[in-house]
């Protein structure tokens, strides 16, 4: 047994939550939406097939069925119950809290500014700021303005000054009241889903489009990375990067060697293109893939509601790579688990903490951990039955409670934040 670490998280560390605009927002209108309304009814026929296997299928078998279960529509309306949900944030202790800004909202059209729409943003952090919650604000979380979408979104580069002049835009009209800038959030998941495994929007399987937008989102970091440095050198830059922890399964020079190649290729490649531009790493961590030979082949021991395995010790292995890796200071920008019934997210968070203890001991400068999510939400392709929130939130009356774990976070982060 490894000893059990003694707990001391410094003043100034991180402890928060993270969102994302359009799984919580509500009545949206960028690209997703479009392609919801478009797949709504396959994605539901073909829930049986996909999910049949997950130990909760019967709970959520009649959710999951339904159509509407895959359209975002109000998704929890956050965007007008903001003030609401600052309050849980308060309520557990927390000191900062992650969400992105929905260009769509923004940039309605190409070129016209919707001067409401920022307002709202500036207010939204103005509110943060008065409550001592540090603002992390993502620019890009998967969705996009359907005129983006339309003109090949990231796919040509010619499009990235599109989104290097809303995120100047943005970032202007926010000004100093945001220090922590995440400006595309896990990328190479983004590049696989949409352009490789067909499973999100735009639905394309193709090797060289997967490239070539992977080439153009490391090109539009790093142009918004400088930008943000011209506005103001306080800015703290990073990418959310979404790293998985490879192991190999037995002792053959194959599962060691595809352990290392997949580890390799998941998250050097990408990070190598931006990582100069960055003033920190967001690290975002759900599971670790062990490998049998030339295949993941996972244990399957404990699983979230998603069938993910439930590794959160091995939080810190990929803390201390990266750390080696990339010298950076870290902060873990999500991390998180589906569990309706609220029974394991409480011991995950535990061990959570105790991995950001044990890579601290190790001299990895980890500064933050900010759990994935607040609140119950709109999980993309997967809709609605997945719950990943530390408050419960009831979609027929949007009534949000606190779960169990939540409360808990919050006593351990009161401790912690009382220790340092
Ligand atoms: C994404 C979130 C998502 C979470 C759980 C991350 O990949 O950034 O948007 O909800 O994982 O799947």
């Amino acid at each position: 047994m490894p000893k059990k670490p003694n707990v001391h998280f410094p003043k100034r560390f991180l402890w928060g939550a993270a969102t994302s605009a359009h799984q919580i927002e509500g009545n949206n209108h960028n690209q997703w939406t479009v392609w919801e309304l478009e797949h709504a009814k396959v994605l539901a026929a073909s829930a049986q097939y996909q999910y049949h296997d997950l130990p909760v299928w019967d709970d959520v078998k009649p959710q999951a069925m339904r159509p509407e279960n895959y359209v975002s529509g109000l998704a929890i309306n956050h965007y007008e119950l903001y003030e609401e949900d600052f309050a849980l944030l308060k309520k557990m202790n927390l000191n900062s809290f992650r969400f992105s800004v929905e260009w769509s909202r923004i940039e309605p059209e190409e070129g016209a500014w919707n001067s409401e729409a920022i307002a709202h943003y500036v207010q939204y952090v103005k509110r943060l700021g008065e409550l001592g919650i540090e603002p992390i604000v993502t620019l890009f979380h998967f969705s996009l303005p359907t005129w983006f979408a339309e003109r090949g979104g990231f796919e040509k580069r010619a499009n990235v000054k599109y989104f290097v002049r809303f995120s100047e835009k943005i970032l202007s009209e926010l000004g100093g009241s945001v220090r922590y800038i995440i400006t595309l959030n896990e990328p190479v998941i983004y590049a696989m889903n949409s352009y490789y495994r067909h499973e999100w929007p735009p639905s394309k399987s193709s090797k060289f489009e997967t490239w070539r937008v992977l080439q153009n989102l490391a090109l539009a970091h790093r142009r918004t990375a400088k930008i943000a440095r011209g506005l103001n050198r306080r800015y703290k830059v990073s990418v959310a990067h979404n790293s998985a922890y490879y192991y190999p399964g037995d002792d053959a020079w194959v599962s060691r060697l595809s352990a290392w190649v997949l580890q390799h290729v998941t998250d050097d490649y990408f990070l190598r293109k931006v990582i100069r531009s960055c003033d920190f790493l967001g690290v975002n961590y759900y599971f670790s893939n062990r490998v049998y030979g030339y295949r993941v082949h996972n244990p399957n021991e404990a699983l979230s509601d998603l069938g993910w395995d439930l590794t959160p010790a091995d939080l810190q292995y990929v803390l201390e790579r990266l750390h080696r890796k990339y010298k950076r200071p870290l902060i873990v920008t999500e991390a998180g688990l589906a569990d309706a019934t609220d029974e394991r997210r409480k011991a995950v968070i535990m061990q959570h903490i105790v991995a950001l203890q044990r890579a601290r001991d190790e001299g990895v400068d980890v500064q933050g951990y900010l759990h994935w999510s607040l609140l119950d939400n709109f999980e993309w392709d997967k809709g609605r039955w997945p719950r990943f929130g530390l408050v419960h939130v009831d979609y027929a009356t949007q009534k949000r409670s606190l779960r169990p774990s939540g409360t808990w976070y919050g006593q351990v982060v009161k401790k912690l934040r009382e220790q340092a």
